[in-house]
């Protein structure tokens, strides 16, 4: 295949300039195959998305998603939206005929998930959800190396995904209302660490054994218009009234997964000390592997086969091209360093590659995958709030 790939981009915000600043760069980094052209951004108010369009060079703006979605122009539709309008978005594009790449998590509740899945299975065009942590490169290689053997049999893994932003200055954004985000911390921060630890071992989750939910804030600010400006909303204007929050601030829960190993899973957004603490650590009878996003550029490794005199941490740096470390070759000459931003360009090269019908470095999710992670979401809640195991298969 040699051609184009015209994309639509809806949201324009926090994810629309990730996602835009990913196609604009993709093409320069990578050689790919659709190209893609930035054709249209679509989001809810006019005079903002112009602007937007105007600075990061898509030849088109819209309010109207709807005729956006149904344009025979448009090859990939791509949702950067809040989780309660991920469905309807993606299930019109699907049945367009159109590619789909969805931000995570799939959609704030199961039952959206399912029918996004059903639509996708049913569809001629392809899918794919922007779980982008794998595409950093030391989460890419912790895949490979525990896929070549080098961890054994998996015994344990303990994932947090620890962030400080939403204590009670933050006001009412759509991420603290349950029927726009479907959850609090959960669905956007255990999502994303339940698909990277699944992506890294190779296993599923097959049972939560028990969890916790908690609201510690029930109250916020309701705002008075705009959003304010990034993820906690700061400089909003509010209305000088308090609304009630209704979703959790941080869910905790045990899990055993396919293959026998023992699994703890933490997401908050009040770890006072942490602001993107995405991480995880993972102990196999021939070594163990840990990663904090906040070094996203180091990899941690710990193996029995080295000389036991020498033995403990190895702290890998991941940006050596020589190395063969994934992703970097397209990148900067030996550890000048990688930041977010390349997680999504990354993503993208490999969205093109599939699409291209081509096959990418490492697996990309696409619907069905993130369905078994919002079952997993789902599962948690219920043994939180019954206060029993679940079995995900049950879900
Ligand atoms: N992969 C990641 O690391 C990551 C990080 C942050 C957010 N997300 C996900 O991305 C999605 C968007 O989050 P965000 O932080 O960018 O939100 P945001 O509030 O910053 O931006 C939302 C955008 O969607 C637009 N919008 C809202 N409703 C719309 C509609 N009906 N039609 C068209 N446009 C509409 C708004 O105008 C705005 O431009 C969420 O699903 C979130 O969970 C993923």
């Amino acid at each position: 295949m040699t051609g184009s790939l015209n994309v639509a981009l809806f949201g324009s915000k926090f994810m629309g300039r990730a996602h835009s600043n990913a196609w604009l760069k993709v093409g320069r980094f990578f050689d790919v195959d659709p190209v893609p052209v930035m054709h249209t951004v679509v989001a809810r108010n006019a005079g903002e998305v112009d602007q937007f369009a105007r600075r990061w060079g898509w030849q088109h703006s819209s309010t109207d998603w709807q005729a956006v979605v149904s344009s025979d122009d448009i090859g990939l539709v791509d949702i950067g939206t809040p989780n309660d309008v991920h469905a309807e978005q993606a299930i019109a594009a699907l049945e367009a005929g159109k590619h789909v790449a969805c931000e995570k998590p799939l959609a704030g509740t199961l039952e959206d998930a399912q029918r996004m899945a059903e639509a996708a299975q049913a569809a001629a065009g392809k899918t794919f959800v922007w779980f982008n942590y794998r595409r950093v490169p030391a989460v890419a290689l912790a895949h490979r190396l525990v896929a070549a053997g080098a961890l054994g049999r998996i015994y344990h893994v303990r994932a947090a995904y620890l962030q400080s932003w939403g204590g009670p200055e933050t006001p009412l954004l759509w991420r603290f209302q349950g029927d726009v985000a479907g959850s609090g911390a959960h669905g956007d921060l255990n999502a994303h660490i339940i698909d990277a630890v699944c992506f890294v071992t190779g296993e599923e989750i097959v049972t939560v054994e028990g969890a916790v939910e908690h609201t510690f804030i029930e109250e916020r600010e309701i705002l008075a218009g705009t959003s304010g400006g990034e993820i906690a909303g700061a400089g909003a204007a509010t209305a000088g009234a308090k609304g009630r929050s209704t979703v959790d601030d941080a869910v905790l829960f045990l899990a055993r997964m396919s293959g026998g190993a023992l699994a703890s899973f933490e997401a908050t957004r009040l770890a006072t000390g942490y602001h993107n603490a995405n991480r995880f650590e993972i102990h196999g009878e021939r070594g163990a592997l840990r990663f904090d996003f906040e070094r996203m550029n180091e990899l941690h490794v710990y193996s029995l086969d080295n000389d036991p005199a020498v033995q403990g941490w190895t702290t890998v740096d991941v940006t050596r091209a020589g190395s063969g470390h994934p992703y970097v070759e397209a990148w900067w000459p030996d550890s000048h360093g990688l930041g977010y931003e390349h997680s999504f360009i990354n993503q993208a090269s490999d969205i093109l590659t599939d699409i291209g019908g081509r096959q990418p470095p490492f697996a990309l999710p696409d619907f069905a995958d993130a369905l078994q992670t919002q079952r997993v979401l789902h599962a948690a809640i219920e043994s939180a709030r019954n206060r029993s195991p679940v079995d995900v298969a049950d879900i």
